[in-house]
């Protein structure tokens, strides 16, 4: 494993109280951890500075063309002071798989798991701890060739920032309204749906502005050959329980492999809840709400945590679900993931990695 050299900030900032408001990703803490690429050399270089600003060429290919790779995982401070960070594992292959998938060398995983613990030692009076906060970890590649022609970068930078953040919507727990998108599409099958990079994101902004004007919190994306079958929500994945059965839409190389995805379905499964991972078509979604049969819909992500959604609407029809309110399997999920994340809860999962 290669070793980090850390130079500590001279003019470290205050650190935010616990009566301080932390709005989502607005915060960043005293150093960041970055390691550079070059072709020939492999990855080198990896170092914990100060958190600054990058000096990078206007010409660089990350500006023009997008080739860049991102994560999103949390830390965590359990009572007793424990810092706990929550399946990191299953973000460095997916990290690895969005690299492979935009031509971005691969890193080695006990290089990137270094690089996240020993950047959260650093900073870990900034792991804030009243309820429903974390450290949250934002791990990214850039490409940096200074040249206008398309093709694979032969430079990169690895970076890591973090960012004390509370809820993600400002709903927090409250169930939040999403707008199923028919005019735009987000990602198609062959294209990077599946991967974590900014152009599914840039790619979500017009639709996401239409919804918000709207009055919803974030769209539901349908596919976008039939734009019939159910995707993903902007920053998370989306549940369904439908007569009993909880529903989610199967990986189909379109849709974001969610860690969070992932252990709700692991959770449910363990309960005892029926779980399907297919396709679930618009169609048969808007029938269930109008039976009656649609009993909860929830959204899964690292930034969401779990989002129940109170509304969902679909051309001219609005569907309220459980009368607005969170659903009880929303709630046990919420209570579990959150208890395992904290070590409230026992980890008989081991998804846990303690930072030491
Ligand atoms: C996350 O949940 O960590 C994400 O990366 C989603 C992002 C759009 C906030």
């Amino acid at each position: 494993m290669l070793e980090i050299k850390i130079e500590k900030n001279k003019n470290p900032k205050p650190i935010p109280g616990p009566e301080d408001p932390l709005v989502f990703g607005t915060i960043f803490t005293d150093h960041m951890y970055v390691m550079d690429y070059t072709e020939g050399k492999g990855w080198h270089d990896p170092r914990i500075i100060p958190y600054q600003p990058l000096v990078l060429e206007p010409s660089a290919m990350v500006f023009h063309y997008g080739q860049e790779m991102f994560e999103g995982l949390k830390a965590y401070k359990t009572e007793d002071g424990r810092i706990l960070l929550f399946r990191p594992d299953k973000n460095i292959e997916r990290a690895n798989n969005s690299n492979h998938r935009l031509m971005i060398p691969k890193i080695d995983p006990d290089d990137f798991l270094n690089g996240i613990k020993t950047l959260v030692k650093v900073d870990q009076d900034w792991i804030p701890t009243k309820p429903g906060t974390s450290l949250y970890i934002r791990p990214f590649v850039i490409a940096t060739d200074p040249f206008l022609g398309v093709r694979p970068s032969s430079t990169y930078k690895f970076i890591i920032i973090l960012s004390p953040v509370g809820a993600y919507y400002p709903e927090g727990l409250n169930p939040v309204k999403i707008w199923i998108e028919d005019e735009y599409v987000r990602a198609v099958r062959g294209g990077i749906g599946e991967a974590k990079t900014g152009g599914n994101y840039v790619a979500s902004l017009a639709a996401q502005v239409k919804a918000h004007e709207e009055g919803y919190s974030q769209v539901l994306w349908l596919d976008g050959v039939e734009r019939k079958y159910i995707e993903e929500v902007g920053a998370m994945n989306i549940f369904f329980k439908i007569n009993g059965t909880v529903v989610t839409p199967m990986l189909n190389g379109s849709i974001l492999p969610g860690v969070t995805r992932d252990t709700c379905i692991a959770l449910c499964k363990e309960w005892g809840l029926p779980v399907e991972e297919r396709r679930i078509s618009v169609d048969e979604l808007v029938e269930a709400a109008k039976n009656g049969t649609l009993e909860e819909v929830w959204g899964s992500g690292t930034a969401a945590v779990i989002s129940p959604v109170g509304h969902l609407r679909y051309e001219n029809d609005v569907f309220e679900i459980k009368d607005g309110t969170i659903g009880a399997v929303s709630q046990k999920l919420y209570d579990t993931v959150t208890g395992i994340q904290l070590g409230k809860l026992e980890d008989t999962h081991h998804w846990t990695v303690e930072v030491r």
